[in-house]
């Protein structure tokens, strides 16, 4: 019997983020005087806004005397918080209990963590190009994974295989890395699918707050159905500058059952075992944002990114280059010009240009010939990236 994981051997060897930031430091070390335009991770640039900066700084002095000081939080999220959450829900029509709000240390976390609820066997749906953690996680435990193509054909955003399978589905709207969002046409047959099949779908919906548009949902719950059989993974990251402050939230309603098991309950178990919880300091912090002045400070942050995407996709224009996303979404999809590569892109980029991107192929197979930038960047260094791409990609 073996002692360790095998499943690891099965890895490659590193994950992207990890792979890019490997091959950008090597370039950055020998060219130490090149300023590089960071359009690679999509790690946001903006601090934090001023409420959660002051909640912040409360939290701090309530735990510093007897009266105000908190030892253990509760493993489920701070009352507030899951209330509060519970509340930016309901003002898109979603009613959902507190109780079916548990507060975490961010998306990434909760992804790999929530894989837990579910058996080694149960097969896994993904729509490629995806998020890489989504396949890691499920390779670590041994899944099998099915790989269903998002691909400019179907707009990213495929439909349910014809094939009823039972399985864990990963949907991301809307979508990192392609931009794509998903309507609601689409998602109620993802949904009914996972309904009549037992599946359960995991909803990463860590870049809700880039969606504008009214007819686009940005919650899975705001589709009939979906509350027997989804989780909804989310961020303040992406919304709110958390991506080194760190919290999120998950919704696990309390009518999703499988196998005579209600997963709201198992996930209870799970926390109230495997973690205490997040700091209060940052759970008091991240209340600030579903403040009504907190909610007006997020709108101030993502018009920074949203201005980015406008302006990198006006130069895009320029150089007729083909793309897509950058609506309702901080990515943007190039298609690569010249039949080349997501990686030659990155490396004539890197090179050329000192712009730092993130190659299709690390999103899997049906991402090659394709490459992602990332809106979350400096202005600064979006206004340059957009002035050098033309030169190097026409
Ligand atoms: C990305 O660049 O895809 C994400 O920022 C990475 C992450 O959220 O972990």
């Amino acid at each position: 019997m073996p002692a360790v994981n095998l499943n690891y051997g099965t890895l490659k060897e590193n994950y992207l983020f990890a792979e890019i930031a490997k091959r950008v430091n090597a370039y950055a070390a020998l060219h130490p005087e090149q300023h590089l335009l960071r359009l690679g991770i999509g790690d946001v640039t903006q601090p934090l806004t001023p409420s959660v900066i002051a909640a912040l700084h409360e939290a701090v002095d309530l735990q510093s005397s007897a009266d105000t000081f908190h030892g253990y939080m509760s493993e489920l999220g701070y009352a507030p918080l899951r209330s509060a959450v519970a509340a930016y829900y309901r003002r898109r029509s979603v009613t959902l209990k507190d109780s079916e709000v548990f507060v975490s240390s961010g998306a990434s976390d909760e992804l790999g963590d929530i894989l837990n609820l579910f058996d080694r066997s149960l097969d896994v749906i993904l729509l490629e190009p995806a998020y890489p953690a989504y396949a890691d996680a499920n390779v670590m435990d041994g899944r099998t994974i099915h790989y269903l193509a998002a691909s400019d054909a179907n707009g990213f955003t495929p439909l349910p295989p014809q094939e009823s399978m039972q399985a864990l589905i990963y949907i991301c709207s809307p979508n990192n890395p392609t931009g794509a969002v998903f309507t609601r046409e689409l998602l109620k047959q993802w949904v009914d699918y996972a309904n009549q099949t037992g599946s359960v779908i995991l909803f990463d919906a860590a870049y809700e707050a880039f969606i504008t548009r009214d007819d686009i949902p940005r919650s899975i719950y705001e589709i009939e159905g979906a509350k027997t059989c989804a989780i909804e993974i989310s961020s303040l990251s992406k919304t709110a500058g958390f991506t080194g402050t760190r919290c999120g939230y998950t919704v696990i309603p309390e009518d999703l059952e499988r196998d005579g098991m209600n997963l709201n309950a198992m996930w209870v178990r799970n926390r109230t075992t495997r973690t205490n919880g997040v700091s209060f300091i940052l759970q008091h912090g991240a209340l600030a944002v579903f403040s009504e002045q907190g909610q007006k400070e997020v709108q101030e942050l993502l018009s920074v990114y949203r201005a980015n995407a406008k302006r990198f996709m006006k130069a895009l224009d320029e150089a007729g280059l083909n793309y897509f996303g950058g609506e309702n979404a901080p990515y943007i999809w190039m298609k690569c010009p010249h039949g080349r590569s997501g990686w030659e892109t990155f490396d004539l980029l890197l090179e050329q240009a000192q712009i730092v991107g993130t190659p299709g192929e690390g999103f899997g197979k049906c991402g090659a010939g394709y490459f992602r930038f990332s809106m979350f960047a400096d202005p600064d260094d979006i206004e340059e990236a957009g002035r050098r791409i033309s030169t190097v990609l026409k």
